[in-house]
């Protein structure tokens, strides 16, 4: 049999599309395999969002080159597919680039992945980055529910795609093209399959998943918070999460469903990027400082309990270092239990990029060590207030020791659970002993008691 190794690079959407991509290519005869080593399809899902992300392609193109000249020599041949975001940013100019790539296809596009490979096997180089107007969704192979069992206990849900927010630093709405939301129906099927394929928690993913609102089979426009309602009536489901959100769009419904929807998980991702108002203008994120912090107070009265995380982003044209230090004053006033911050990245193609006053390397280095000295603290804090809480932990696999099984609690902590005989897909009532970097520890509260669903969190 033929194998294929896809190599995932970017966001929750890229892992959605990968998994995706392996069903199409397994209908064409090709076994997923984990190294490039022994692969006959080579795909790269790329990422365009900085620099950096982009650059990694490249690197990793000249590494496939030497090895696609190895196997040759072996008489084997090697097709190498670029897909994802950068794929769609530039299109033909990879292979120009890069002319050991085969074939390129766009996220718009993978419903014709197999004829793509099948020409570049004919020595035809081919470049698909139309977007279609159908879902291209409809036209994939359902989602093989084994396979997801295969890896783990929670799968993603695409529920919709693309953004129309445009933000000036940011290069999705012209990799991932205007916001669509896949039907209802469409959504339900794919959960329920995987449900009854074992998985006990579904995360609804999309650029701006807060803006759903894909046709409900009543044909009205369903919102997302609907949707987890619906979700949250499957037997069978555990857990129920989604990212990411968009400040803007956190409707008075979707704070009811977090009050109202047990299955509904206590974490919300929600990016604010800086707290300087001029600079979240610049950024066009359409919400200033103040309107961002009522907004977590409304959340927080609906579910006192929630923990938050967000994306940050330093050095963003012009900032000047009293404007970056308000991000560290809103950062530490929310006391965001996780976060991720990068350095600004001009982006060919967003309007920030554009803008005159870019900041020198060594600012934005500073900077970012200054807010995630910060963001670390906070998060540190929030795990050490977790400690002598009992919270349900939803097992996913054998921990590093023996008798530990590793899970997560409902703020997606990973934690290692001593003396633990629950199994994958259990609910587990714990009670944190302590934490480390990474993980916290803890035991079950009723060691006789596995696998039964749980209590609520103390
Ligand atoms: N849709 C999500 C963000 C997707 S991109 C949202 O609106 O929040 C993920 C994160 O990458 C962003 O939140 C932002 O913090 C960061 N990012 C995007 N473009 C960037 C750029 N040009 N330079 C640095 N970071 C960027
Ligand atoms: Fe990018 Fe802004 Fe859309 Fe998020 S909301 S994907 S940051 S343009
Ligand atoms: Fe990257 Fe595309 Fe996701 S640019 S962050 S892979 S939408």
């Amino acid at each position: 049999m033929k194998k294929a190794f896809i190599k995932s690079y970017g966001c929750q959407m890229n892992v959605y599309d990968s998994g995706r991509m392996a069903d199409v290519v397994a209908q064409h005869g090709y076994a997923e395999t984990g190294t490039a080593e022994d692969a006959d399809l080579v795909i790269l899902n790329t990422c365009h969002i900085r620099e950096k992300a982009a650059e990694k392609v490249y690197s990793e193109l000249g590494r496939l080159r030497a090895l696609k000249r190895e196997r040759a020599e072996a008489g084997q041949d090697t097709t190498i597919v670029v897909a994802g975001c950068v794929a769609q940013a530039e299109g033909r100019e990879i292979i120009r680039r890069a002319p050991v790539v085969d074939a390129v296809v766009g996220p718009g596009s993978y419903h014709r992945l197999p004829d793509l490979i099948r020409n570049a096997q004919a020595r035809q180089k081919g470049v698909d980055a139309e977007f279609d107007q159908v879902e291209k969704f409809a036209l994939l192979p359902k989602p093989d529910a084994a396979r997801i069992r295969g890896r783990g206990i929670s799968a993603f849900v695409t529920v919709q795609e693309g953004c129309d927010k445009f933000c000036s630093f940011c290069v999705v709405p012209y990799t991932r093209g205007a916001e669509l939301s896949r039907p209802v129906a469409a959504i339900l099927d794919e959960t329920r399959a995987l449900i009854e394929g074992g998985i006990r928690e579904i995360t609804l993913i999309g650029q701006n998943v807060n803006a759903y609102h894909g046709e409900g089979p009543d044909g009205a426009a369903w919102s997302l918070a609907r949707l987890i309602r619906a979700v949250a009536e499957m037997p069978g489901i555990r857990r129920i999460r989604y990212t990411t959100s968009h400040p803007r769009d956190m409707a008075e419904d979707l704070l009811a469903a977090h009050a109202e929807v047990p299955a509904l998980m206590p974490y919300l991702h929600l990016p604010v990027q800086a707290g300087s108002d001029r600079i979240l203008k610049a950024m066009n994120r359409r919400h200033g400082a103040d309107e961002y912090r009522r907004l977590v107070d409304r959340i927080r009265a609906a579910r006192p309990d929630i923990a938050l995380s967000s994306d940050f982003i330093v050095g963003f044209p012009g900032e000047t270092e009293a404007e970056f230090e308000e991000t560290v004053r809103l950062a530490a006033e929310i006391g965001f239990a996780s976060s991720f911050s990068f350095k600004y990245s001009p982006r060919p193609g967003t309007p920030a990029a554009e803008i005159a006053a870019q900041l020198p390397d060594e600012v934005k280095d500073a900077r970012l060590v200054r807010l995630q000295a910060q963001l670390e603290a906070d998060r540190q804090a929030f795990n050490r207030a977790t400690i002598g809480r009992v919270l349900d932990v939803l097992i996913e696999k054998a921990g590093r020791h023996p008798g530990q099984m590793t899970g997560k609690t409902p703020y997606l902590q990973q934690v290692q659970v001593n003396g633990c005989e629950a199994a994958p897909g259990d609910m587990v009532a714990v009670r944190i002993t302590g934490t480390a970097t990474n993980s916290l520890f803890a035991e079950p509260v009723d060691p006789g008691r596995t696998g039964a669903p749980l209590v609520a969190a103390a």
